[in-house]
């Protein structure tokens, strides 16, 4: 695989070509799944939850997350690197651009940041400054315990237009890439064909330019509830090279995320 840059993104976008994301949070899973042509590699605050063993992301801090980002970094081979910014990071724009600076120093090439369209101005100063962002809507994990648990978002009419209007004020800010977590479809669907920029879903039904997914939910190893949009790919695999790779192939075909997985 050729290196995977934000210009691959949207080249792929425009050609309408789905694009596959994984999660990995060391370097011999980054480099299986830049193996497997995974485009591109997110060391998610999630790993608070499926290393750590927390409920929630939150209690993930940023020398954790940059410790992990460093072990992807040496993995990764062309994969594109997107990094989860910890909660609180977006308390003020100050906070924001020194977690972002950290982030960028241990190797990421993509931060991702929760929040809605009052993530304008940060989202604004981080891009001036030449730190590329992915805005992450819909389902805000590091937002659990004000949204009431793990839900769909966007179902009502007036939820679903936000979403697409927080999404269009943060791309006008300068956000890369958009990514939705559980929603609807059909809202999926509408913030695609509504922005230029990529957007990559998980839960967000088969029409998103790029779909992710956390690794230890492809290997079926997922503890306690599984969500209605994870796939155990290594039920079709003989390893764990094979079940990236499956999901990588499903993806790229736009057999994954099928409707069984959708809201
Ligand atoms: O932290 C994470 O793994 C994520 C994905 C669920 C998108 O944000």
């Amino acid at each position: 695989m050729k290196t995977v840059t934000l210009s691959t993104l949207k080249a792929l976008k425009r050609a309408g070509e789905p694009f596959s994301c994984l999660t990995a949070y060391d370097a011999t899973f980054a480099r299986t799944a830049g193996d497997a042509g995974i485009e591109v590699l997110l060391v998610g605050d999630s790993l608070g939850m499926v290393l750590q063993g927390h409920a929630s992301t939150l209690p993930v801090t940023l020398d954790e997350i940059c410790y992990h980002t460093r072990s992807v970094a040496r993995g990764k081979g062309a994969s594109l690197l997107m990094v989860d910014l910890p909660f609180m990071s977006n308390a003020s724009t100050e906070c924001l651009l020194r977690d972002a600076g950290e982030l960028m120093r241990a190797g990421a090439e993509l931060v991702k940041v929760e929040g809605e369209a009052w993530m304008a101005d940060g989202i604004r100063e981080l891009t001036r400054r030449g730190v590329p962002v992915c805005a992450h809507l819909g389902l805000t994990p590091q937002s659990v315990y004000q949204l009431g648990g793990y839900k769909v978002q966007g179902r009502e009419a007036e939820q679903a237009t936000r979403i697409l209007e927080d999404a269009r004020a943060l791309v006008e800010a300068g956000a890369s890439v958009i990514l939705l977590e559980c929603v609807p479809a059909s809202l999926g669907r509408a913030v695609s064909e509504a922005l230029e920029v990529p957007v990559i879903g998980i839960g967000a039904g088969p029409d998103t330019d790029g779909q992710i997914l956390v690794m230890h939910d492809v290997l079926g190893i997922t503890h306690g509830r599984t969500p209605r949009f994870v796939k155990n790919f290594m039920t079709e695999a003989d390893d764990i090279p094979g079940a990236f790779h499956r999901y990588h192939e499903d993806v790229k075909a736009r057999r994954f995320p099928a409707q069984e997985h959708c809201f």
